[in-house]
């Protein structure tokens, strides 16, 4: 998933070892944490189809990060919102944030894209340039989204 070509358009090609490297820091996150960047497995099937989910802030982050990577055969389906509302969904009950971010490039329209059908905002006066790459790097410069938690539902008066 992590070397085809349109997968990794917008993102660093990894090799097997970065891949595995990659799995072991999420299931470090997940063991210390209670979430990560989960595996995603299409419900017909099992088939392990991408990954999804929430981290905790990571440098140059101060709040909780959702983030989702699919393999190019299941693009387009719905899996990813279905993925990302429902990591939003648990995430609410379960991390102790008011905030939760997604970060991107320019470029990336499907994930700021969905990043807008989830109601996140974006917020040009916070976009950066990504750390661990070189200024000429066209990767570099990435836009930032937020949402922030749901208001409860108003009481029942009765
Ligand atoms: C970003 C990424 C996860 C988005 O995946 P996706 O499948 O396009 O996203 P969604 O789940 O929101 O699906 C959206 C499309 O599915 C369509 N769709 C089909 N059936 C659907 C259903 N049952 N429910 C919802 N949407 C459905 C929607 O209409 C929409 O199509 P449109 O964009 O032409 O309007 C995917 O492009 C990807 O993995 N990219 C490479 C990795 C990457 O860049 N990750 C982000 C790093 S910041």
């Amino acid at each position: 998933m992590s070397q085809n070509a349109e997968v990794t358009e917008f993102l660093p090609v990894r090799t097997r070892e970065e891949a595995d490297d990659a799995v072991d820091r999420m299931m470090a996150c997940q063991e210390a944490y209670g979430h990560c960047f989960w595996a995603v497995e299409r419900k017909a099937d099992g088939a392990f189809i991408g990954t999804c989910g929430i981290v905790p802030p990571r440098d140059p982050f101060t709040e909780y990060e959702i983030g989702w990577r699919l393999g190019r055969s299941v693009w387009g389906q719905g899996y990813a919102r279905e993925g990302a509302e429902a990591t939003l969904a648990w995430a609410w009950s379960h991390v102790p944030a008011d905030t939760i971010i997604a970060v991107t490039v320019p470029g990336n329209t499907r994930s700021w894209g969905l990043m807008e059908r989830l109601g996140m905002t974006r917020h040009a006066d916070e976009d950066f340039d990504h750390p661990d790459l070189d200024e000429d790097d066209p990767l570099r410069p990435h836009i930032f989204y937020r949402i922030r938690r749901p208001a409860p539902a108003p009481r029942n008066p009765l």
